[in-house]
């Protein structure tokens, strides 16, 4: 097939901060507490009048300037997003008219926080296949839409931002590798139960606070040790690279437990780990495309570094990308 480069990158993230502190005057909890069980100190949420579609635009712009390609030119547009600006119609397509990517098809694709990567993997296999050219992916998420803020558990985790790439048809082979996985049995681990055909919103499941995000963290956490762990083994393998040939390695930003204790099984050396979660939280399928951003930005990716990405989620899903930089 073609070979698929990066051609552009960008993020963006709401301006307002809801730190640690904020939190412990609504709910039981205390900086030190999510300091020392998640790493993270503040994230980002987003104002009224901003919904995912508009820190995906943000983002999109700033990967289209960096890729020299015009919106014109883009054949198609994928949002990863577990929070679209409404059900239908997709966010994909409400980016395609803020852009005036006037010949693109655009879609929304739901993998929870592996959305992006997901997304990375559908592109890569558009553009192999000689179908389009070029193509945005997006990772959007305003997470504070759905998450509850009587719920310590969770509402401490979360955050709002977006990150997008332009993956085009090069001469240069940099996705070397894709893997993805799911697991349906776990479903029931991570969801957001009601608002969909299943438990259409009414009053009494906004009683029990059912259109919320509720999560099982402990199974949650051993889950993506073990699957960050064994998906990242399966890109390198199929890179035919070895563990010593990563670079840079931009893991889903959940949880710094997770990622310590992924790492330390991958035999990863720690500063090439790159961690934005004490700043931004977990943004869900924004989390690996702003980390990248943020990386590409402070020019810490070097020409021929091999990249690795691993995400995990809601699902259960997850999946990996080696990249060639
Ligand atoms: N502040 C203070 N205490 C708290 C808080 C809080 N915010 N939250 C929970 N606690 C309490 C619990 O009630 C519990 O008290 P108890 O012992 O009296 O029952 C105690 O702290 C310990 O709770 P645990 O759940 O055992 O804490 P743990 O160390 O497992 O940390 C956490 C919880 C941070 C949620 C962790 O399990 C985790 O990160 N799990 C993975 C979550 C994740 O990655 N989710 C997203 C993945 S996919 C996606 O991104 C959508």
């Amino acid at each position: 097939g073609y070979n698929v480069k990066i051609a552009g990158v960008g993020y963006s993230v709401p301006e307002k901060i809801l730190t640690n502190k904020d939190l412990e005057k609504i709910v039981d909890t205390s900086d030190e507490w999510i300091t020392q069980r998640t790493g993270i100190q503040e994230r980002r949420v987003a104002a009224k009048g901003e919904p995912t579609s508009f820190f995906a635009t943000i983002a999109a712009q700033k990967a289209l300037e960096m890729s020299g390609i015009q919106a014109e030119e883009i054949d198609l547009i994928i949002v990863g997003t577990v929070t679209p600006d409404m059900a239908f119609p997709s966010t994909a397509c409400i980016v395609q008219k803020n852009i005036g990517a006037k010949k693109a098809a655009a879609f929304d694709l739901e993998a929870a926080c592996t959305g992006f990567i997901y997304g990375m993997s559908v592109a890569t296999s558009f553009i192999e296949n000689n179908i389009y050219k070029n193509v945005l992916v997006i990772g959007a998420e305003t997470l504070s839409t759905i998450v509850d803020y009587e719920d310590r558990n969770t509402c401490i985790l979360f955050g709002d931002g977006a990150g997008a790439v332009v993956l085009t048809k090069s001469e240069e082979k940099q996705v070397l590798a894709i893997d993805l996985g799911a697991d349906g049995t776990g479903g029931d681990l991570l969801s957001r139960p009601a608002g969909g055909s299943l438990n259409p919103i009414t009053e009494e499941n906004i009683k029990n606070r059912e259109h919320f995000v509720k999560m099982a963290g402990q199974e949650v956490f051993k889950f993506a040790v073990n699957i960050m762990n064994e998906t990242s083994k399966k890109c390198i393998e199929k890179a035919g690279l070895t563990n010593e040939n990563i670079d840079f390695f931009i893991p889903h930003q959940a949880n710094i437990r997770i990622i310590e204790s992924a790492v330390k099984r991958l035999k990863i050396s720690p500063e090439k780990v790159y961690i934005n979660l004490d700043k931004y939280g977990n943004m869900s399928a924004a989390s690996i495309p702003v980390a990248l951003g943020e990386a590409v930005e402070k020019g810490l990716i070097k020409k021929g570094d091999n990249v690795l990405m691993v995400g995990f989620g809601g699902g259960l899903t997850w999946g990996g990308t080696l990249i060639k930089w």
